[in-house]
């Protein structure tokens, strides 16, 4: 940042860095990219989402600067999470404020690394810049950011980034199209920010000479992105041209990279996550938001994001926590669909998980340590979805993750039209006995559930015998 800089507003900062960097950057659009990443084959694909598909649960991280309002505004509990800013109108400069009280100075990028590996987790996605246009990374196009313009002056990205991938994790970053800071990008309607319908006539200023240096700077600066995750794209300036165009600037940055779908506007803007014929559009997985696909999106990759209390971003009181059954059932459900669960933690301003987030995924890990082979690398359930519980499946083998213990010790195995060569419990090793009977195969089980949120058998179907 030059001398003549210091004394400006952010805003005014923001202005000099765009116009910088219209100068540096140059027309970035002119050049068309090399290759259209959208066109790879099948087997391209499979090979760059291998490690995602075998994941299965990952850790979503909502962190920025509405962490300090948590939800209050002028002493009411005006609620909105990362939404406050549009929510409760507040103007740009008083916005600010909260980016420079902004000092999360108990952040600790290995304990929350620690608690996603802890979890099962195998990757973490964080916040980058939400709506709010405030940076978690050291930009240097925006100044905008938690190393240039609040007293924390650390790259809250780089340290998740490192150790995240010291606990052997994949990682990614969130970043928004919509911006409610920058004005080539807002909407003239604010401070009612988000707008569908009110268009910026300088949004494709802010495309060349911010959004994507800032994505430049991200998957350039930090040696271990693996995941971009989009999102703020059904505002009126962003289209599936547009859509096309970033997903192939990102990937020709880094063609390794994974991608979502709301890179483009595949989603209609539906919490489904996917148009209404199941398809995805442009990208590489559709993004159910706080809800199961009830049968799966078959043949597409998918990852359902959910909080596990109400909001994505942190807010003080917010108490709406799900029981630990219920999101471990979830992540089962999801895993017998065929999709990711990627479950969102909410740190406070101080840069702390909330110990009811930690606690529930501490028993997540607890289940995953004895379970996690029902979960990681299967595929949906072979056989649809039993009254009992779940499938999932892998080459040779089966999972029956049965939720309720039946009193009669004794389940159907509904849809199984192979005998398994063998069955066991997989927290204990002990063989179940299968026999077959005119309504089919009826596993009987031990007395005790092993588990009382879900007890996986599993299903030993031989070798080719699926
Ligand atoms: C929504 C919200 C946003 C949140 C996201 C997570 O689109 O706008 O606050 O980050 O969902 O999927």
């Amino acid at each position: 940042m030059t001398a003549s800089r210091r004394g400006m507003s952010i805003r005014e900062r923001v202005v000099a860095c765009t116009l910088a960097a219209i100068v540096a950057v140059g027309p970035v659009a002119a050049q068309p990219p090399v290759r259209d990443f959208t066109q790879d084959s099948p087997a391209q694909k499979d090979a760059r989402m291998a490690w995602w598909r075998q994941a299965r649960f990952g850790m979503f991280v909502h962190f920025g600067a509405y962490a300090v309002p948590a939800g209050t505004y002028h002493g009411q509990r005006v609620g909105g999470g990362e939404w406050i800013m549009n929510n409760s109108h507040i103007p740009i400069t008083e916005y600010e404020q909260f980016t420079r009280s902004f000092n999360p100075v108990r952040y600790d990028a290995d304990a929350w690394a620690r608690t996603a590996k802890d979890a099962g987790m195998k990757y973490i996605i964080i916040t980058s810049k939400h709506h709010d246009g405030f940076g978690m990374f050291n930009s240097k196009v925006s100044g905008y950011d938690i190393v240039h313009a609040s007293p924390f002056h650390r790259d809250v990205i780089k340290a998740l980034s490192e150790a995240a991938h010291r606990q052997g994790l994949k990682f990614g970053v969130y970043y928004s199209i919509m911006d409610w800071h920058h004005p080539d990008a807002q909407g003239a309607a604010a401070p009612n920010y988000n707008s569908s319908t009110v268009s910026n006539p300088n949004f494709g200023r802010y495309v060349e000479t911010y959004m994507k240096p800032q994505l430049k700077e991200l998957v350039s600066q930090y040696p271990y992105i693996d995941v971009l995750w989009f999102d703020g794209e059904w505002i009126a300036d962003w289209n599936n041209e547009r859509g096309r165009d970033l997903y192939n600037y990102v990937r020709s940055l880094k063609p390794g990279l994974i991608v979502n779908n709301r890179v483009s506007n595949g989603r209609n803007g539906s919490m489904s996550g996917v148009d209404t014929q199941g398809r995805i559009g442009l990208g590489d997985f559709g993004t159910p938001e706080q809800e199961v696909p009830a049968k799966g999106l078959p043949g597409v990759d998918w990852e359902t994001c959910m909080t596990v209390n109400e909001n994505w971003g942190f807010q003080s009181f917010d108490d709406d926590w799900k029981s630990p059954r219920q999101l471990l059932r979830t992540l089962i459900d999801i895993a017998a669909k065929g999709g990711n669960l990627l479950l969102n933690v909410g740190p406070n301003g101080a840069g702390e998980i909330p110990v009811e987030s930690v606690s529930r995924l501490h028993e997540m890990g607890e289940w995953m340590r004895v379970n996690g082979e029902s979960i990681y690398a299967t595929t949906a359930s072979p056989y649809g979805e039993p009254p009992w519980g779940r499938y999932t499946a892998k080459p040779g083998y089966v999972y029956a993750h049965v939720f309720d213990w039946p009193k009669e010790l004794a389940i159907p195995l509904t849809g199984m039209t192979a005998k398994p060569r063998a069955a066991y419990m997989l927290a204990d090793h002990l063989p179940v006995r299968i026999e077959e009977t005119d309504a089919g195969f009826v596993a009987t089980l031990p007395k005790r559930a092993p588990s009382s949120i879900a007890s996986v058998l599993v299903l030993d179907m031989g070798r080719g015998r699926r």
